[in-house]
Formats: C-alpha cells, structure tokens, sequence
C-alpha cells in the first residue's frame, strides 16, 4: 500500500524548542524548488560550494516505511516533458548561447527529435536549469560537485561543461561504494559497484583546495617504511637536495586523495525495512553516507564558508557542514525531507533550524 503525503507532516504542530539554540543566522532549510530558491532567495556570488544528489533519472519512485505495510512516498524520478520543462527553458533563454547548445543535447538525447518528447529530455531541460541557476549563486572561488551515476552521467558532464565551462572541469569522481547485491547485481552486464562526481569551478585555479589524505595500506608501509629506529619509529629515506633523509611514519599524513574512492560505504537498505548496524541510516532513500561530505566539505571549503545543497534530501550535507563549522543552506521539494532535516540537525548537531517556506495550511 502506497499512502501519497504532501501535506499532513507539515501540519503537524512544530516541535518545542526551547532546548536547542538557533543555528548560525546565515545557515537555513528551505521547503520548495531549488530553481525557485536558487533565483529568489540566494544573493547570487555568495556561495563558496554547492554539492548536490538530484535524482538520477532512475525511472523509479522512491517511499519511506510508516511501518507495517505502509509506506509514503517522498520523491518520483520519471520524466515528462511538461509546464516544468518549459518554464526550465525558459529560464535558460536569458543566456542565448547556453540556451542553444542545451537544446543541441536535447536533440542528441531524444535521438534526434525536436524536444519534448522522452523522459531523458525532460530530465535535462529540468536539470540545466537547475544547474545553470547553481552557477549563478557560486562565487567566484567556488566549487560545485554534482552527484550522478553512469545513466546519465555522460549527458550531465556535457551540460556543466556548457553551464560552468569545460576549462573549469576539476575531476571526475568515482565513488565505488562497497559490494553490491540484490536488483543491481541482476541483468545481463557487469553488476554497478560506483557513483560519479562531476566537479567543477566556477574558475579553475581560484577555486579552494584543500588536499585530502587516506591512510596508507598495510602493503604500502610494509614495503616502504621498512626501517625502525632506536625509539621504535618507522620511517623510510628520501632524497631531498642531494641528502638523505628520514621521512617518519607518525608524521607522514598519508596518501594524497585520488579521484577513485573505495573507503566510503553506502548505507544499506532502509531503516526499518532491513536490519541495519548503521546508526547514521535514517531510512530516507538514496540518503548519501557523512563521511562522503565530510571528505567534499573538508576538501573544497573551509571554516565560515557557505556550502549549499539544493537537493538536500535527509540532510547529509547540512549535518556535515554543520559539524565541519561550515554555514549551510539546504533546499527541498518534499515537505517530509525538510521536516526530517529539521529532526536531524536538532537530534544530532544540537541546533535548531530556521525554516523558510513551508507551507503551513493549503492556501
Ligand atoms: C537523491 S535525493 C538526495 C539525498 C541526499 N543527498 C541525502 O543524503 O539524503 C534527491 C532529493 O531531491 C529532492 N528534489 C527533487 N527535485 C527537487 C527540486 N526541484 N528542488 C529541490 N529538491 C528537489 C527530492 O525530494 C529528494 O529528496
């Protein structure tokens, strides 16, 4: 049984709060479309880093448990071209160029048909907009990674290659999440194991970076740290400026952070559906792991900058930016994600959240 809710969790009383203190005046939830948001109620240039996880084309709809058999649903990803696609294409037509090679893609992407017909085109008139209204928030130093997986992941590329320009490309990131099972591991074809992040600048060279490191392998200090000094410290030698000298194990910080990420695991199934250990899981679906934020947060922003996600979802991103003394925005078209994100931050961080936007009562 599918039960559709929109407005019941929003009628719900807020909660009280006088035990928690506000968070930083410039951090806050917003109930609506990010393009709506994004236009009307962020200063443009003011962002340093925007991460977001739209949905990815999946052709599915994802539903939390109420328990028992019921279940809400909370986001749809299938595509039709509708009043959305136009208003999204009319948006982009302030910026001509931009405008004309998404709609190239269009064509590309609907096999060569004027637009407005398949789900993939409406997919990604919706996210140029989207995409497009994102840049226009970033500052100039400022990074954007755009999560995805390989269904369209190939079509986005080339659209924040138009949007934020292909000399502004940072990486490409893959993030293998751990062993696969169940539906992914079905069908005729290698079983899906990563996700992809596409980051970008919004001008390559000015944009922070601060180098991130894993801890070495057990091989690797074995084979190179192979020697133990007279207080038992390992180390291994290098050559700096024709001398030899000692590089400690203790003090090296570890490998520098590559673009392939295999020590972060997904959260599995759904709280309440699956026994889970993961404490962190809170049953949203498609609800991305802290450690993946931290690691984007930590590396391409620092303390008092605003990390925004304009498809915050459960609010991963807002609780790490939280915790890694980040201001945040996080925006959400579901009422239900906004009222969980609202429950996050005061549960775990402590803080309770300015909310802007939901809607209270029909009218
Ligand atoms: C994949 S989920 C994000 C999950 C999130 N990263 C997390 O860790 O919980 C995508 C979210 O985007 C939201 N969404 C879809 N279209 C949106 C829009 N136009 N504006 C704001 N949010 C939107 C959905 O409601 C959903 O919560």
């Amino acid at each position: 049984m599918t039960i559709y809710l929109f407005f019941p969790v929003c009628l719900k009383a807020p909660p009280p709060r006088t035990h928690v203190p506000p968070a930083d005046p410039d951090s806050g939830l917003y109930y609506g479309d990010c393009l709506r948001v994004l236009t009307r109620e962020i200063a443009p240039g003011s962002v340093d880093l925007i991460y977001l996880d739209p949905p990815f084309n999946s052709k599915r709809d994802y539903n939390i448990p109420l328990g028992g058999k019921a279940q809400a649903s909370v986001f749809q990803d299938t595509w039709v071209w509708s009043q959305t696609q136009e208003e999204s294409m009319e948006f982009l037509a302030r910026e001509p160029v931009l405008f004309q090679q998404v709609q190239l893609l269009l064509k590309f992407a609907g096999g060569g048909h004027v637009a407005g017909g398949g789900g993939l085109e409406a997919y990604l008139a919706y996210m140029a907009a989207r995409l497009f209204a994102c840049r226009l928030a970033l500052k100039e130093t400022g990074s954007i990674y755009l999560h995805c997986d390989p269904t369209a992941g190939h079509y986005l590329k080339l659209l924040m290659d138009a949007i934020f320009g292909g000399k502004n490309f940072i990486s490409q990131i893959v993030w293998n999440y751990g062993t696969p099972s169940g539906g992914r591991a079905s069908g005729k074809k290698p079983v899906k194991s990563h996700e992809l992040l596409l980051a970008y600048a919004s001008r390559y060279g000015k944009h922070t970076y601060n180098r991130q490191y894993t801890p070495y392998s057990e091989k690797y200090v074995n084979d190179w740290f192979r020697h133990t000094d007279e207080d038992g410290r390992n180390y291994r030698t290098r050559s700096r400026n024709g001398r030899i000298v000692r590089q400690y194990l203790d003090e090296s910080p570890g490998v520098p952070l590559s673009n392939t990420w295999t020590d972060i695991m997904q959260l599995y199934g759904s709280a309440g559906w699956f026994p889970t250990t993961q404490k962190e899981n809170l049953g949203y679906p498609t609800q991305k792991p802290l450690a993946l934020l931290e690691r984007i947060i930590k590396a391409s922003s620092n303390p008092g900058d605003l990390v925004l996600d304009p498809f915050c979802g459960c609010g991963t991103a807002v609780e790490a930016a939280q915790k890694l003394g980040r201001r945040w925005i996080g925006i959400d078209v579901e009422p239900l994600a906004v009222d969980l994100m609202a429950r996050r931050l005061r549960e775990r961080c402590g803080i309770s959240p300015r909310i802007s936007g939901i809607p209270y009562d029909f009218d």
